[in-house]
Formats: structure tokens, C-alpha cells, sequence
């Protein structure tokens, strides 16, 4: 039964179609003429696209700051830094350019710069103001374009929390598959599967409503056809188009309800090894999840099989809620994912570490997971996914 008790707030204007980047002038000078930029070292400027914006908002008269210094696991020092010059330059609106790091980054960065505290104490202040922040997304994972978390790692202490308060909501979000086209294979698995884990554990996780659910539905019938088209055919932009959208509803869903035990456990498996990216670790982990949910998510793990095209065939209940389990399998066999923890280079005795950190830092989403799970449990399922 869904709860009947929602709250439903979503204010993101989300721009989706091919070509939309050429807008982004245009949009930006609602704001600000003076723009931040924020991106990675690498993928933009080889693909070109850091270049094209730059025209594009410099056409509209918009000046810019560039900081291009995001890591894969953004540091809470990256984030300071981008806020101390968004301060001193007097910028106006930040705009985020890339996949989930810079984008999670670009919210975190318009909050520091608003205020005089150090980005880590968001975690304990509320913030009440932002500044402006568009979104532009170049991969289909994360969903960060169009809701409110950022997440930051702590170098010191390999910290890996999430945060997301309402002045955090990007005002604009620009979903443009085109300039997705660019995405390695690798990159492609990964940010893809971080997708299905989102709409899975908003789809069954105790904050689950009819609204994110809607949003989980679609997304899992565009996964179905999609995720391992968009592997196979980098170029082929129906699947890269489905994968945005299901990445954007994904993202809209978990806005309204949440992640669970896999994305609790997999946060200290990449802020403990920031060369693992997100979709690898929660690739490890997610199989030996479902099966500890198994029991309390019979009837959705049957309802998720059908909408990924899982034959029923005679199955027993339980035998179809499994076939899911099995499904999930061959996914990550087809996308080059099927890795344990130990695969990605994490050492076995961190694990207990590990699953402290797991409610530490992503304690919202452990008790959100549809199973009751303590530290206990989750050092289990560290165990038996490494
Ligand atoms: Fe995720």
C-alpha cells in the first residue's frame, strides 16, 4: 500500500531535446551576467562542449569563471575553493557542466558561496539560500540535474555524505542527449546502472508514494530497452535519448522518496576508494541487496520483472520475484559490470569500517530501505558482495 500521507514539491524547469544546450544564453541572463562554470578536467574539453558553451553564453553577453577542477568524488576542499572565487568574482549563477560530480558540486558550490561556513557544515546547518544554479547534463546516471542532493567526499576522513535542502533545487536543467553521444562505454554501464538502482530503491523503499512511483515505472520500462542499446550503440540517440529521460525521472523519483541500503553501503566504498565509481560499487552490491529484500519486496520485485520484460512462464511468486534477481545478473554480464567489491579494489578489512560509515553518513537512506537493516546486517552484505 502506498502511504497516503505526501508532500510532493519539485521546482527544477527541466529543458529536455536535442540541441537544447544552444538555449543556454538566453537562460542564464535571467540570472546573471556573470556565470561560474563548473566541470571536470577532462571530458568537456575533450568532447568539445566546455568550448561550445563558452560561445554560447559569451553570444548573449554573458561573462564567465571557469573552474574545471572537479574530481570523480568531489572533495569538500574543491567545493570550498569554487565558493571562496564565486565570492571574490561576485559571481551571479552557477552553472554545472558535466555528469554527476560537477553537478552535485555546482548546488554544494552555490550554498558555500551564499554563506561564511565551511561546506561540511551544511551536514549539521540548514541552508536557507543559493545561489542560482543550471544544470547541464552530459551523462544519463545520476539524475542530479534535476533535484536537490549533492554529495562530497571528506578527504581526511574518507566521509562520503549526501545533503540536499530546498534553496539547493536547481532553478533550470538542461537535458540535451546530444551532447551524451560522447560518453565512453564504461561510463555509459555505470552511470545506466546507477539509474536502475535509483528507481529501484525509490520504487521500494519506506518513503515510496504514487507520485515517485509513476516516475519509477516509466523509467523501468526505458531501461528495458535501452540500457544495454545505449552500451552497445554509443551513437544511437533513441537510446541515448530513453536513457536521459529515465535517468531524469529517476532523479525525480528519488528526490521524492529516497534511496536504500545500496546506496547507503556504496558511499563509503567510493569515498573510502575514489577511483571506484559510483555505478561500479553499487554494481557489487546490489545483488546480495535485493536478496536480503527479497521477502518484503515479493509483489514489486514481480511487478519490476514484468516491466523488464521477464517472462512469467508458470512461475511460482516467488520464483518470479527471484527471475528479477536473475535478470539483474545478466544486465550487469551485458553492460560489463558483473564485479565484487573485492574486484574493485577494496581491502577486506575495511569492511567493518565501512558499515559504520554506511549509517554515519547515509543513514537517511539505511533507514529508508525496505527491510530493516542494522550495522550488523550491512558488514553481512559488505561480506558476501566482496
Ligand atoms: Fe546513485
Amino acid at each position: 500500500m502506498e502511504s497516503l500521507n505526501i508532500n510532493v514539491f519539485n521546482p527544477v524547469r527541466i529543458h529536455f531535446g536535442n540541441g537544447f544546450i544552444n538555449n543556454t544564453g538566453k537562460i542564464a541572463k535571467k540570472y546573471s551576467n556573470l556565470a561560474m562554470i563548473i566541470t571536470g578536467k577532462t571530458s568537456m574539453q575533450k568532447s568539445g562542449v566546455l568550448d561550445r558553451l563558452v560561445k554560447i553564453l559569451k553570444d548573449e553577453g554573458v561573462k564567465q569563471v571557469i573552474y574545471d577542477k572537479i574530481t570523480p568524488n568531489p572533495t569538500i576542499d574543491e567545493i570550498d575553493e569554487a565558493a571562496r572565487i564565486a565570492k571574490e568574482k561576485g559571481v551571479g549563477l552557477i552553472i554545472g557542466l558535466g555528469g554527476g560530480s560537477p553537478l552535485d558540486s555546482s548546488k554544494a558550490i552555490a550554498v558555500a558561496a551564499k554563506g561564511n561556513i565551511p561546506v561540511w557544515d551544511y551536514l549539521k546547518t540548514p541552508a536557507a539560500a543559493a545561489l542560482p544554479v543550471i544544470t547541464i547534463v552530459s551523462t544519463s546516471g545520476t539524475g542530479s540535474e534535476v533535484n536537490r542532493y549533492s554529495v562530497m567526499t571528506n578527504p581526511k576522513t574518507k566521509e562520503k555524505p549526501g545533503f540536499g535542502y530546498e534553496c539547493m533545487y536547481p532553478k533550470e536543467a538542461i537535458i540535451d542527449p546530444e551532447i551524451m553521444t560522447s560518453m565512453p562505454p564504461y561510463v555509459t554501464a555505470t552511470t545506466g546502472f546507477d539509474v536502475f538502482v535509483h528507481v529501484l530503491e525509490a520504487f521500494t523503499g519506506k518513503m515510496r508514494n504514487a507520485f515517485s512511483s509513476a516516475y519509477c515505472m516509466q523509467a523501468f520500462y526505458l531501461l528495458k530497452d535501452n540500457l544495454i542499446k545505449a552500451y552497445n550503440e554509443p551513437n544511437n540517440p533513441e537510446a541515448r535519448g530513453n536513457m536521459a529521460l529515465a535517468s531524469a525521472l529517476a532523479g525525480l523519483a528519488i528526490d521524492l522518496s529516497g534511496v536504500g541500503i545500496i546506496h547507503a553501503l556504496e558511499h563509503p566504498v567510493s569515498g573510502n576508494y575514489p577511483n571506484v565509481a559510483h555505478g561500479a560499487g553499487l554494481a557489487a552490491l546490489t545483488v546480495e541487496s535485493m536478496k536480503y529484500n527479497l521477502e518484503a519486496c515479493k509483489r514489486d520485485f514481480m511487478l519490476i520483472a514484468h516491466h523488464l520484460g521477464v517472462k512469467r512462464a508458470g512461475k511460482s511468486d516467488d520464483e518470479y520475484a527471484y527471475a528479477l534477481i536473475e535478470k539483474i545478473e545478466e544486465i550487469l554480464k551485458s553492460i560489463n559490470l558483473n564485479v565484487r567489491l573485492k574486484d574493485l579494489g577494496v581491502e577486506k578489512d575495511r569492511l567493518p569500517k565501512m558499515a559504520k560509515e554506511a549509517f554515519a553518513t547515509m543513514g537517511f537512506a539505511a533507514q529508508n530501505n525496505p527491510k530493516d537493516v542494522d550495522e550488523k546486517a550491512a558488514l553481512r552484505l559488505l561480506e558476501l558482495s566482496y
